[in-house]
């Protein structure tokens, strides 16, 4: 038999690897905070790596991967949040318009916080690839750099928790695991109570 059927295939194996590559060296990164500069460091050069290497497979990589898929306009987004809250929102066999919006905004906040640690690591301890740029500059934007790189990773780390909020809500209103879907890469063909399958909505 078969150990996919009534599955269909929706995430690609780049995506799964990426995602959960992210959550570790995000974590990583979060754990080592300061007290382990370097580990903290490495970590958010990973994370640099990961959301460039995603930016590009958004746009040559398989379907449900690239951006076009799952940019919705903002009416789209707004309409779908208030179904969401009546447990009347469409199932999407990608990204939908909530998690397609976060996906973006999550890719945006991890890497503005990532080039805004690497700018105040180069201006505090002269290292790194922004090192150069960082020499006699004014120790007040030093410290402006510090609190821009702070609340950058305070306002990711929101938008973290509301994406996991997210995937758990989305799972129950659907009757489907999405974070199993992550691991595998596929999706049920159907669902109790969403028997078709939405997609191009736009
Ligand atoms: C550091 C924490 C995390 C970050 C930065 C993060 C980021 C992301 C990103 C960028 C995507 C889009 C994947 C892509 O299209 O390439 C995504 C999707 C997803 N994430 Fe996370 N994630 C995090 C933690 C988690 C955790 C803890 C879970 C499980 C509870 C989770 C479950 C999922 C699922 C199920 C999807 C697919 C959503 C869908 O079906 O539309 N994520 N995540």
């Amino acid at each position: 038999m078969d150990r996919h059927e009534g599955e269909i295939k929706v995430w690609d194996p780049v995506v799964r690897v990426f995602h959960w590559s992210l959550v570790l060296f995000v974590g990583i990164a979060f754990l080592a905070g300061e007290d382990y500069l370097k580990l903290h460091v490495q970590a958010g050069y990973g994370v640099i790596a990961l959301v460039l290497f995603r930016l590009l497979w958004g746009l040559v990589g398989t379907r449900h991967a690239r951006f076009s898929e799952f940019m919705y306009r903002p009416r789209v987004v707004l309409n779908y949040l208030k179904d969401l809250v009546t447990f009347r929102a469409k199932r999407y066999l990608g990204h939908g318009p909530a998690g397609g919006s976060m996906v973006i905004a999550l890719l945006l906040g991890l890497l503005l916080t990532s080039v805004s640690g690497l700018a105040f690591y180069g201006g505090k301890k002269m290292a790194g690839p922004f090192a150069g740029m960082m020499v006699g500059v004014d120790p007040f934007w030093i410290k402006a750099l510090e609190e821009v790189h702070e609340v950058l990773a305070g306002g990711t780390a929101l938008l973290i928790g509301l994406h996991v909020a997210g995937v758990l809500f989305s799972s129950f209103a659907h009757r489907e695991n999405l974070i199993k879907a992550m691991i595998t890469g596929y999706k049920p063909k159907a669902t109790a109570d969403a028997p078709a399958l939405e997609e191009g909505l736009r």
